[in-house]
């Protein structure tokens, strides 16, 4: 259906999801993909724009997948990580939905001290602050430090696009995996978000990354990339 001929409460509902959905079609190679990487992370580090835009979610490998959700928990064991991945959302403001459901299943809010003056009082007893800095952005390298002396190893990012431009921008990223989908979306006049916002890379700050593996699985494509060296091919 053309946008332009969406009702009102469906065009709400594309906005929010960032037609991630749909550009992916609900993929179901993609959902376990994306279990995967879930139930092999010890944390999934989200930005509170995420957040906002997916109400209802949760940030777990059974959430997405859930036909194999006994075997991420068997998998989860093996590996010695604690039942679920820790929710970790990052906001400046302190603008979080403390009535999201992901939020009062338990989450690390990191933010700053204005941020946290903001939510100490509202936020629910399965979730804790870290605070870095007084206002405004806070540095990463900094969260991320302070995420490791918390034990958590394996942080995945599943976004969104500001807060990977920030990770790219600080080369805090050592991987990323990207599904390709055989579907053409095109821009008209409204602008939408992509992988990256917020920060420019080319030219003069060129991020190359090395190609590790290729996968297929029907018409779609699932890359997997190294991003720790940069040096141009
Ligand atoms: N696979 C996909 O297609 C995919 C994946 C993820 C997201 N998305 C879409 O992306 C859209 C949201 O985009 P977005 O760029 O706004 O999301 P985002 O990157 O998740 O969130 C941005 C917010 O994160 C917080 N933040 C980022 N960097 C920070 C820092 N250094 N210090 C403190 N706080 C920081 C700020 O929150 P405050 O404003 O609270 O200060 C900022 O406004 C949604 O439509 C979502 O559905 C799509």
């Amino acid at each position: 259906m053309p946008r332009a001929e969406m009702p009102a409460e469906l065009e709400k509902i594309y906005g929010r999801l960032g037609f991630a959905d749909t550009i992916s079609g609900r993929n179901q190679a993609d959902r376990f993909l994306m279990g995967l990487l879930r139930a092999f992370a010890d944390a999934v580090l989200l930005g509170a724009g995420t957040l906002r835009a997916t109400p209802g979610h949760h940030w777990t490998p059974d959430h997405i997948y859930p036909d194999m959700a006994s075997a991420f928990a068997e998998l989860r064991m093996t590996l010695g990580r604690k039942p679920r991945p820790r929710l970790v959302l990052l906001t400046a403001s302190g603008n979080v939905e403390v009535s999201h459901a992901a939020v009062i299943g338990g989450a690390t809010v990191v933010t700053t001290a204005s941020g946290a003056a903001r939510l100490r009082q509202r936020l629910p007893d399965s979730c804790d602050v870290i605070e870095i800095g007084e206002s405004g952005l806070l540095d990463l390298s900094r969260a991320v430090e302070e995420l490791r002396g918390r034990g958590y190893e394996a942080i995945l990012t599943e976004g969104g696009p500001h807060v990977m431009g920030e990770l790219l921008a600080r080369r805090l990223l050592d991987e990323a995996f990207v599904t390709i989908s055989p579907v053409v979306a095109g821009r008209s006049d409204e602008s939408r978000l992509g992988m990256v916002a917020g920060v420019e890379f080319l030219p003069g700050r060129e991020v190359w990354s090395k190609l590790l593996s290729v996968r297929r699985h029907g018409d779609f494509l699932f890359l997997r990339y190294d991003l720790r060296s940069s040096a141009s091919p």
